[in-house]
């Protein structure tokens, strides 16, 4: 986890009111990463222990992390004697993680014998289970029964991953980690309703001499992740087509990896018929080395000028296959003449909208969390002062009016 991943789904979790139910499994461990994420990432968060889960993971704990008091009992606490639904009215998510395979016989029994099972027959907040147990508790048909009665209720599983459990066995029945659970929850605040879908590119592309060496640039992707994590919080079906990059992308889109340019130019014109929208904010190579050394040239034989070539001009290209119902949203990086050059860039590659940011002023550009620039359409120019990457990309979205 890094501060760019928790900035990405600060958008998601900020001032949700997330309810965790933690139960007597092993794993009652990763509660307490779970707990300290989702504060990170700016929820608001209150945990029910089980009584089997106080023996795995301690109320000081929890309580600390999550700066609320832990709750355990039924029978209320003074003053707030109806407990038993308050929870459950309180949410915006239930998480229950890690879930013992005897709650999820309760919950799909319907039972309200705990607190956590009495909550969750309360609750009108979407629900997830995680499970966590030996592998061959997780394949009994008693549990599977009870997790197929679970899902058609409406609630959401998130599956166990194989692995090797706590008592040595292989097989299913790892709980998922922190990060992989919060990313499936975040589904569950995006937007609803909206059909369409946007293609986006990131990332820079390489160019490769022989098997050893390539060049490529310095842009990071994150500009183009900002956007897609913003997109799918929009509620688009968001398709990203990546270059070489470590920078996190939304789980929650269809992502494509690719290293050259050439391969970039096929994944996008490939899927660019199906769009509504796309956004080109990669950092394509312009230019290429013309030949490939299938074996490693010797360094005393690089010498000289090695040849190279201008690349394919993605944008272009997709500018050319523009249908009337379709958005283009363009990236230019400049160093001068920002607006003069955006403006070019808007006509000449058939371009709805052109963002133009500086790269060589502080604050802005590649590799950095900040950014800003200016949004030129035809009719308008919008300065977007410098910023975080995940502000100004939901700054853009909302400018843009794509709805
Ligand atoms: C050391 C230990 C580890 C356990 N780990 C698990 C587990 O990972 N998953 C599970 O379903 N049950 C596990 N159990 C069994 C549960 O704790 C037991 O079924 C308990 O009744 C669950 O209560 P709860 O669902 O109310 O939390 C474990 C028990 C012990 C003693």
């Amino acid at each position: 986890m890094n501060e760019f991943w928790i900035d990405a789904y600060r958008g998601f979790f900020k001032n949700r009111k997330i309810l965790l139910g933690v139960t007597g499994s092993i794993a009652a461990f990763k509660a307490v990463d779970l707990v300290r994420i989702l504060k990170k990432c700016g929820a608001e968060v209150k945990v029910i222990l089980t009584e089997s889960a106080e023996h795995f993971v301690t109320p000081l704990t929890l309580e600390t992390l999550s700066e609320n008091p832990v709750y355990q009992s039924l029978w209320g606490t003074p003053g707030s004697p109806m407990n038993h639904i308050e929870l459950a009215r309180w949410a915006d998510l239930i998480l229950v993680a890690p879930a013992t395979a005897n709650t999820l016989a309760e919950m799909a029994q319907g039972l309200g014998q705990s607190l956590l099972t009495t909550e969750l027959l309360a609750a009108k907040a979407p629900v997830f289970i995680a499970p966590a147990m030996n592998p061959t508790m997780y394949a009994h048909p008693a549990t599977q029964s009870n997790l197929s009665k679970l899902i058609s209720y409406g609630y959401t599983l998130l599956s166990p991953v194989h692995g090797t459990a706590a008592c040595g066995d292989e097989g299913v029945g790892r709980m998922m980690e922190p990060l992989d659970l919060l990313e499936h929850c975040a589904g569950a605040f995006c937007e609803k309703g909206k059909q369409k879908s946007l293609l986006i590119n990131l990332g820079p592309t390489r160019s490769y001499l022989d098997p050893v060496r390539y060049f490529t640039n310095r842009s990071s992707g994150k500009m183009g992740s900002a956007l897609a994590f913003a997109a799918v919080q929009a509620g688009y079906h968001v398709h990203v087509i990546a270059g070489p990059t470590q920078v996190p992308l939304p789980r929650l889109a269809q992502i494509s990896r690719v290293s050259t340019t050439d391969e970039m130019a096929g994944a996008v014109l490939e899927a660019f018929p199906r769009c509504d929208l796309f956004f080109s904010t990669a950092a394509v190579l312009d230019i290429e080395f013309e030949h490939y050394s299938e074996q490693k040239i010797k360094k005393d034989r690089i010498d000289g000028a090695i040849p190279v070539s201008p690349t394919v001009d993605i944008l272009k290209a997709v500018g050319e296959m523009k249908t009337k119902d379709q958005f283009i949203l363009g990236f230019a990086a400049e160093t001068e003449n920002f607006i003069q050059n955006a403006k070019k860039k808007l006509k000449n590659k058939n371009c709805d909208a052109v963002f133009v940011n500086p790269v060589q002023e502080q604050g802005s550009g590649f590799e950095g969390d900040l950014n800003a620039g200016f949004l030129v359409t035809d009719s308008k120019i919008q300065e977007f002062k410098t910023q975080n990457k995940h502000e100004l990309a939901f700054h853009l979205i909302q400018a843009l009016e794509l709805d």
